[in-house]
């Protein structure tokens, strides 16, 4: 029976660190394998920490970055250069600062209507990527977590947790200020590895709720992680286990099986 590992920093920088060891031993292993290795940048403010240390010249020099295709787990739908656009943040944050191959490199298209950017999206992502019961396969799907315990653009009661279909949609979540384009649970679900990178206590609740033995996708939309062939990996801070058994998080057994 699979389970959901975490690994907890003492600090951000910390749990930042982790993501980037394990994120070079995914890109080693992906490449000896298939020549290459494909990832889903997550979006929003966490993540940033983590662009620009495989940015910074020490680990600039551990990922030879031609050899990776650059996808975007989801997208607010507003013009590329637009401070909003989570693809502008991965771009100024790393891809700016190392040698990627632009023909690998794949933005979510935000200039004509929000499901013809999705549907293209998606096409862009069938065609260039492997796949696994039906669904594009990247090698490391890297997400974020909401307070509300969203994940990539998928929010509490959104029809695109029950998508079983599709693997990009768009969607217009009532709280977020703009439309946004997202990946869907069996595109997520269909990664080799799925991380999610979270900090603060502001996201206690939600990843307490995330790793309990009891809950909802449908109320907690990250519940709806589950790799069909692949490894979910929680990276945190100290101060997001807030609400998690101190005792459990000393004995290494916060973990639930899916
Ligand atoms: C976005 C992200 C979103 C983000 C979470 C956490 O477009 O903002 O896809 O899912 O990962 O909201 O955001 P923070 O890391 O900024 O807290």
């Amino acid at each position: 029976m699979q389970q959901v590992e975490l690994i907890v920093g003492s600090t951000l920088d910390q749990a930042v660190g982790w993501v980037a060891e394990m994120l070079h031993d995914r890109y080693t292993k992906a490449v000896k394998a298939h020549g290459r290795f494909d990832m889903a940048f997550a979006g929003g403010g966490t993540p940033r920490a983590l662009y620009s240390l495989l940015a910074s010249p020490l680990w600039r020099a551990k990922i030879d970055w031609s050899r990776v295709g650059v996808y975007v787990g989801d997208e607010r739908h507003v013009p590329t250069g637009d401070p909003r656009s989570n693809f502008r943040m991965v771009r100024e944050t790393l891809l700016d600062r190392v040698l990627v191959s632009q023909g690998n490199v794949h933005p979510i298209p935000t200039s004509t209507r929000l499901e013809d950017d999705a549907a293209a999206y998606e096409q862009t992502m069938r065609t260039t990527l492997a796949g696994l019961d039906g669904m594009p396969r990247v090698d490391l799907m890297l997400l974020g977590l909401g307070p509300d315990g969203h994940t990539a653009s998928l929010f509490p009661g959104s029809r695109a947790l029950g998508e079983t279909e599709r693997a990009v949609v768009g969607v217009s979540p009532p709280d977020a200020p703009t439309e946004r384009i997202t990946v869907t649970p069996p595109a997520i679900n269909a990664a080799r590895d799925v991380v999610v990178l979270t900090a603060g206590n502001l996201k206690a609740g939600a990843l307490a709720k995330l790793l309990a033995a009891e809950g909802s996708c449908a109320e907690l939309p990250a519940r709806c992680i589950a790799p069909l062939d692949g490894e979910f990996t929680v990276v945190c801070d100290l101060a997001a286990c807030e609400h998690l058994d101190r005792q459990a998080l000393r004995q290494g057994i916060v973990t639930r099986r899916l």
